[in-house]
Parts: structure tokens; C-alpha cells; sequence
């Protein structure tokens, strides 16, 4: 049995994270880059945890889950990494990435729902976020909770020449979003539960 955790990020977990980055993104941020992010009071920055320890008596936890059956390689690793960005009344989605041997699992949308939350309870309207228009996995997911296709940036990836798609999910702060929140939820964890 393990336990999950989504923390916020602190200054002793840049190094994981900057290796965790280089898995999913190819390196996107390097240290300088997370510790700006840090230091930013406009910056939510989540880590998703699994470990052995049941006694994690962390205070930066901001979601707890202990069924998720698992064989472990280590004690505890630094598996999900997400980010956002408060600008205005806006909520900027930067960063959502999770280890490739951890992918398929329910931790995509169980941190993707946590950035959500944080936008909501920072008071914000809306969310966004560009996503290359060949990578259907996280178009997939996003679409799942709401966010639709608005525009497209030509020549985006400066790398690959790819176009990015913009992506747009409003009625953050309805009186109904508190609800919708709870669906997710409840949908995030059934999904966990299920493995
Ligand atoms: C996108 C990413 C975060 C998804 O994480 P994940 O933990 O594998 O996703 P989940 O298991 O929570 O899946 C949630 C939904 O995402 C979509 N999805 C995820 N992986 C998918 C895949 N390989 N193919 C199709 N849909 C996929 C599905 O809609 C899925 O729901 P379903 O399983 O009910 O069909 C992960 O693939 C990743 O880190 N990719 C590399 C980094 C990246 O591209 N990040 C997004 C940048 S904008």
C-alpha cells in the first residue's frame, strides 16, 4: 500500500524536479527557473508524492490518498509536477506533467483537478493554457474538465516548429463551480481507487 500526496513544492525538491521535468517535457525549466517560480506569490507550484511512510506529517499537504496499491522501487519519489500562474483573474496552467512509468494512472487528472482548486480558491474566473496540437493525451484531459479550443499560436515550440492550441475554461468562480469541484473529486479518486 502507498500513500499520495500532492504538496506544495518547496526549495529541497528542486533537484527531483528538475529531472522529473526532463522525463516529461525534455526540460523545460531548469533550477533557476523553479526557484523563480518559488519565490513567486502569484506561483501555485504542486508536487505529486507517492510513498511508503503513512506518517507523513508534512503541512504542505494540500491532498492526502492511502489506498493506491503499488509496488515501490524507492521510499518516496516525486512522481507529478504542476503548475500555475495567477495573472489577474486568471489562472495560467505552465507545467502539468507526470513520470512515464507513472502515466495512465489517474495522477494527470488528480493534479490537473488540484491546480483547479487553487485557482478557485485563490478567487480567480478562468483558466488557460497552450498544449502542442499532436500531444492528444493532455488535449484528452484538459477537454475532460471543460476547457475548449479558442485559438492557435502558428510555430509555437520553437524546436519542432509545432503550432500550439489555446485552450480556455471560464465559470471558474459560478456559485456552481463548487459542485463541479466535488464531481471531480469524486471522479479522481474512483479512478485511483480502481487500480
Ligand atoms: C498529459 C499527462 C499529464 C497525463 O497524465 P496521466 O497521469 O497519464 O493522465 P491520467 O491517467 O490522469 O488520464 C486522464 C485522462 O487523460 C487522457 N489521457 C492520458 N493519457 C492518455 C493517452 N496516452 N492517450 C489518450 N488519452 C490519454 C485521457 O482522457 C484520460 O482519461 P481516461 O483514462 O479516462 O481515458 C501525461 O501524459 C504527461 O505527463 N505527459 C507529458 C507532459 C505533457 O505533455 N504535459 C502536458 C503539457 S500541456
Amino acid at each position: 500500500m502507498a500513500i499520495i500526496t500532492i504538496q506544495k513544492m518547496r526549495h529541497e525538491h528542486i533537484s527531483s524536479v528538475v529531472e522529473l521535468d526532463l522525463l516529461c517535457f525534455g526540460g523545460l525549466w531548469n533550477a533557476q527557473g523553479y526557484q523563480r517560480e518559488l519565490e513567486s506569490p502569484n506561483s501555485d507550484l504542486l508536487i505529486l508524492v507517492i510513498s511508503q511512510n503513512t506518517e507523513d506529517r508534512n503541512k504542505e499537504v494540500v491532498f492526502k490518498y492511502s489506498n493506491f496499491q503499488s509496488q515501490l522501487t524507492y521510499n518516496q519519489s516525486i512522481i507529478g509536477i504542476g503548475c500555475l500562474w495567477a495573472i489577474l483573474e486568471e489562472a495560467h496552467i505552465t507545467i502539468l506533467g507526470i513520470h512515464p512509468q507513472y502515466q495512465r494512472f489517474g495522477f494527470g487528472q488528480l493534479l490537473l483537478y488540484t491546480l483547479m482548486r487553487s485557482a478557485w480558491e485563490r478567487g480567480l474566473e478562468r483558466a488557460t493554457l497552450e498544449v502542442a496540437t499532436s500531444n492528444t493525451s493532455a488535449l484528452s484531459l484538459y477537454h475532460k474538465f471543460g476547457f475548449q479550443d479558442v485559438g492557435r499560436r502558428r510555430g509555437y515550440y520553437q524546436q519542432t516548429g509545432e503550432d500550439a492550441l489555446i485552450l480556455w475554461r471560464g465559470h471558474l468562480d459560478d456559485s456552481e463551480f463548487e459542485q463541479t469541484l466535488s464531481e471531480w473529486h469524486r471522479q479522481v479518486v474512483a479512478r485511483i481507487d480502481g487500480y
